[in-house]
């Protein structure tokens, strides 16, 4: 009996071993401790055995069947372990691979855009839009710009009909505003505006941000007051602003704005062009002209006005030299203002 336990173990042994699947480690658990495996026809076997070694055959059963059954255990962690890293080597993903797939980045217009109209927001201002098909009344007659008024030579208009133009400025903001809200009035309006131009520094589309505030005893030192302000967190602490006169039909008086260069900080560079200062913007108090087309009486309300050339301080903030750069859309250059 003895030697046939150990027969039938160094078999069952040997085949396990010699196992290269869980299927086939299964079948042989079946074939020898199954219900009518091999072993289990050994216990049945038991009934033959003298009484007085029943004891130690038994012991010898349960020990051998133990020992098989660890075997077999072991075996079959190996195997599942072998099992999974053969998976995981036929699934891997080459991850290097979705490489090519670029995230794209904001446009240097939009970032300019943003940082702009969130300095006003900081400000105080709220943000407006409106169309860019413009009728002739609010892009000129409404400010101060009559048929036959010169200053719209100024503006190479781009016209849709005799009466409906691509805005040629962000004022028209100015009076859809000034007829739609009563004040205190206190917006900017970034948008495209149109111009028949095209050279290193005007595009036929550009971008412009209004700003209009409309309250009781507004005036031109609030203006600057709050242009520095923005200049300052815009450019850097350090900006100072500077007005000269100018000439608006729609304020009065007008003023030119100036930044020191914030390049040189003052000294005088090739992007000043040696002056220290860059002309950034064109504001004014809103002349009481506009009010009156408004219908909000200049003897109670007075108001001023700015407009930004986005692209302008785009150009100014990146140093970019030319301003079709930023519209040909040149992923390599397009990339570089993330
Ligand atoms: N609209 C003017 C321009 O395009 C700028 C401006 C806006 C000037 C508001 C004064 C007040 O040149």
């Amino acid at each position: 009996m003895k030697k046939l336990i150990e027969e039938i173990v160094a078999r069952c042994s040997a085949l396990i071993n010699g196992c290269s699947s869980s299927q086939k480690l299964d079948d042989v658990r079946v074939r020898f401790l199954g219900k009518n495996g091999e072993f289990t026809g050994i216990l049945r076997g038991m009934k033959d055995v003298p009484p007085a070694e029943k004891p130690i055959i038994g012991k010898l059963i349960n020990e051998a069947r133990a020992s098989l059954e660890n075997f077999l255990k072991a075996k079959e962690s190996e195997l599942a372990k072998a099992e999974l890293e053969r998976r995981l080597a036929s699934e891997k993903i080459d991850i290097t691979l979705s490489n090519d797939t670029e995230i794209g980045s904001v446009h240097p217009l939009t970032l300019v855009k943003n940082e702009i109209v969130d300095i006003f927001i900081g400000l105080g201002f709220s943000v407006q839009d409106g169309p860019e098909i413009e009728t002739d009344f609010f892009n000129f007659q409404a400010l101060g710009i009559p048929l036959d008024h010169p200053a719209r030579d100024m503006q190479d208009s781009l016209y849709v009909s005799e009466k409906l133009l691509l805005r040629t400025q962000t004022s028209t903001m100015q009076a859809r505003t000034m007829l739609s809200t009563k004040p205190p009035i206190r917006i900017v309006c970034p948008g495209k505006v149109y111009r028949a131009d095209d050279d290193a520094s005007h595009s036929p589309l550009f971008n412009q941000v209004e700003g209009l505030v409309v309250d009781k005893n507004v005036s031109l030192s609030q203006l600057k007051g709050t242009l520095e302000m923005f200049a300052q967190r815009f450019f850097g602490k350090e900006t100072k602003v500077r007005f000269r006169p100018s000439y608006f039909p729609f304020t009065e008086p007008s003023v030119e704005v100036d930044c020191t260069c914030s390049v040189c900080g003052g000294k005088g560079c090739r992007l000043c062009k040696g002056t220290g200062w860059i002309e950034v913007l064109g504001a004014g108090v809103v002349n009481p002209v506009v009010f009156e087309n408004c219908g909000i009486d200049p003897k109670v309300y007075s108001g001023y006005a700015f407009g930004f050339g986005v692209d302008r301080m785009a150009m100014i903030k990146y140093g970019i030299p030319d301003i079709r750069l930023l519209y040909e859309n040149d992923v390599r250059f397009l990339k570089q203002y993330k």
